[in-house]
């Protein structure tokens, strides 16, 4: 069968309209393959998470700050700018190997809870009462880091807790608990009302111990953060 001039057109067309078809379809195909080992990349060294906290409070009026826990050879020592070295190693000691290392990287190494010390008790909000340092007289002198904890004042009425930490053989013996009261009683001699606080959720050992003090939850908050994974 003869083939006329307008069938060997349309094939032209026909064929051409494939090739620019093919043409742009690898072109986005490329595209988008960029651009997906792009992400990946990105992806897998900082995947944002979002950590789901729980804001904590105590009413100071209401609360029994009287526990003591039995005798030990642990001391409880008030702030003193000569403590900052403790607190620093008993801040990386307790956190370490925690999930809070995650959320606040700079709990992780020991230089960056050396800054976190030093910009906690610069601030002008910092609240000395509230802070205080457990330290082990096992060797007879106070000589190695068992806890801190540290107090930042939000307004007239209301305090923070930062970073209660326990180094982990010292952990169940209730010197976390009297951590937390010797700090709740500072809060308290300089007027607040109520302390609030921060625990991610899966911390259930922490929010056992906020609310055997009686915290109660008041807030669901998040907080971004970048996890790093190696490739
Ligand atoms: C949370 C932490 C400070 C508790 O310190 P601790 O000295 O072991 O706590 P205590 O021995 O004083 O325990 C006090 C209360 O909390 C409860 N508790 C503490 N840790 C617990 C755990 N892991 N599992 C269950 N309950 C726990 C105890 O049962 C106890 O309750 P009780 O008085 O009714 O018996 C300590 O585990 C720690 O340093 N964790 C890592 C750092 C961290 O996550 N800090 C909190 C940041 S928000």
């Amino acid at each position: 069968m003869a083939i006329g001039p307008q069938a060997i057109l349309g094939r032209m067309e026909q064929r051409w309209r494939f090739d620019v078809e093919q043409a742009a379809s690898a072109f986005w195909h490329s595209l988008s393959v960029r651009w997906n080992k792009l992400l990946d990349i990105d992806l897998k060294f900082m995947p944002v998470v979002y950590f789901k906290r729980y804001k904590m409070q105590i009413d100071l009026e209401q609360a029994d700050l009287s526990f003591e826990p039995p005798q030990s050879e642990i001391q409880y020592f008030p702030w003193s700018d000569k403590m900052m070295g403790f607190h620093s190693l008993a801040k990386w000691e307790s956190f370490r190997f925690e999930m809070d290392a995650t959320v606040f990287p700079c709990l992780g190494n020991r230089d960056g809870c050396r800054q976190l010390m030093r910009d906690l008790t610069q601030r002008s909000n910092f609240v000395p009462e509230a802070t205080w340092l457990a330290l082990s007289i096992a060797s007879g002198v106070p000589d190695s880091p068992v806890g801190t904890i540290q107090g930042l004042q939000i307004d007239n009425q209301l305090g923070a807790i930062q970073n209660i930490g326990v180094v982990p053989v010292f952990r169940g013996k209730g010197i976390g608990k009297r951590l937390l009261v010797l700090a709740l009683r500072g809060f308290r001699d300089v007027g607040c009302k109520r302390v609030n606080l921060e625990v991610t959720i899966h911390n259930l050992g922490a929010i056992r111990l906020y609310e055997s003090i009686g915290f109660q939850t008041v807030e669901t908050v998040f907080k971004v953060g970048n996890v790093p994974v190696s490739a």
